[in-house]
């Protein structure tokens, strides 16, 4: 089917939970005015399309899509979804062989359909496999990120906000490091509107004591297992996290989220330079040209140590599949 042309075209390889919730999302949201929808998988591709397009009359996005990769020449954004997802049980990291045999395949055929889109990875384990299509793909970091922990500072968000009874949009608060196990939240710079997170009170009484910190870090860290034990997969709110990635990239919006960028030693806090050449998630800002500039949060001590071991555990498992 032949592009529109008429605003930008956004890209989602993958017709899986993961894939459609993205493309559903930007369609519902008009992030885009044509979504293209690319799997190899062709009946099920084909089916996605088609029932997303039904609905176009209520939208302002054009749906198209199929398993040729030509659908998704010229896109402004491409989301990559594709890939094995974690059963029950597994972790993230334990997906990383299947996972990078098909991002060597994916990825250059993506390249040469847009070769100016922003690339944006969900496919887990997404740190290692950013750090590694950086390295062998030759598109710059910029360009070619993974959602991160935009999710689970989300899921951090929405905990937070439930106990503070307040907006999550009222809650500034991140979680960096890896997307997965050794993710940690930014206690000692949360706030809840003005209010360092630890001084919000509720009739007199502090409300986030360290044991609640505690049990919301494991809630963060355990989301995805709970959602996965019940129903397979997620979906629905890395959806909504992909299309907020999207739309700072499609509005040039220079919004500070946390994606997981390649990070360079010249670019971060001396006291960081061991991250250098891996992917994991700090503040970034995100706008036309993606992953534009990695901010160095203001860390406490134990955070900072967190921080460098979750990029050691990052680092382990990208040696494991380097080139
Ligand atoms: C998530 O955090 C599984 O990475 C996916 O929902």
């Amino acid at each position: 089917m032949l592009s529109m042309g008429r605003g930008p075209k956004l890209g989602v390889v993958g017709a899986g939970a993961v894939g459609t919730a993205v493309a559903y999302n930007a369609q519902i949201r008009g992030l885009a005015r044509e979504i293209a929808l690319f799997d190899i998988n062709r009946s099920k591709v084909r089916a996605e399309v088609l029932d997303m397009a039904h609905g176009s009359q209520f939208t302002a996005s054009r749906v198209i899509g199929g398993d040729d990769v030509e659908v998704l020449a010229g896109c402004d954004v491409v989301v990559v979804t594709a890939g094995a997802a974690q059963k029950p049980g597994e972790t993230r990291l334990d997906l990383v062989n299947k996972n990078v045999a098909i991002m060597r395949s994916v990825l250059p055929q993506v390249i040469e359909q847009a070769p100016d889109a922003v690339i944006v990875l969900v496919t887990n384990p997404c740190d290692v496999l950013t750090a590694v299509a950086v390295e062998e793909f030759g598109v710059p970091s910029a360009r070619l990120f993974s959602s991160g922990c935009v999710l689970d500072s989300s899921r951090l968000r929405w905990l937070v906000a439930e106990i503070a009874r307040v907006s999550p949009t009222s809650v500034h608060a991140m979680v960096v490091g890896e997307h997965g196990d050794s993710e940690f939240p930014l206690w000692s710079s949360s706030r809840v509107g003005h209010t360092p997170l630890t001084e919000w009170t509720e009739r007199g009484t502090r409300l986030f004591t360290p044991e609640i910190l505690a049990d919301m870090t494991q809630g963060v860290v355990r989301a995805a297992y709970t959602v996965i034990e019940g129903k397979g997969a997620t979906n629905y709110a890395v959806g909504l996290a992909a299309g907020r990635i999207v739309q700072a990239v499609l509005r040039d919006e220079q919004t500070v989220l946390p994606v997981s960028r390649v990070l360079r030693a010249q670019e971060l806090d001396p006291s960081l330079e061991s991250l250098d050449g891996i992917a994991l998630s700090l503040p970034t800002i995100v706008g036309a040209g993606g992953a534009e500039r990695v901010v160095s949060p203001p860390m406490v001590e134990d955070e900072r140590a967190r921080l460098l071991r979750s990029g050691e555990a990052l680092r382990e498992v990208f040696e494991t599949v380097r080139r």
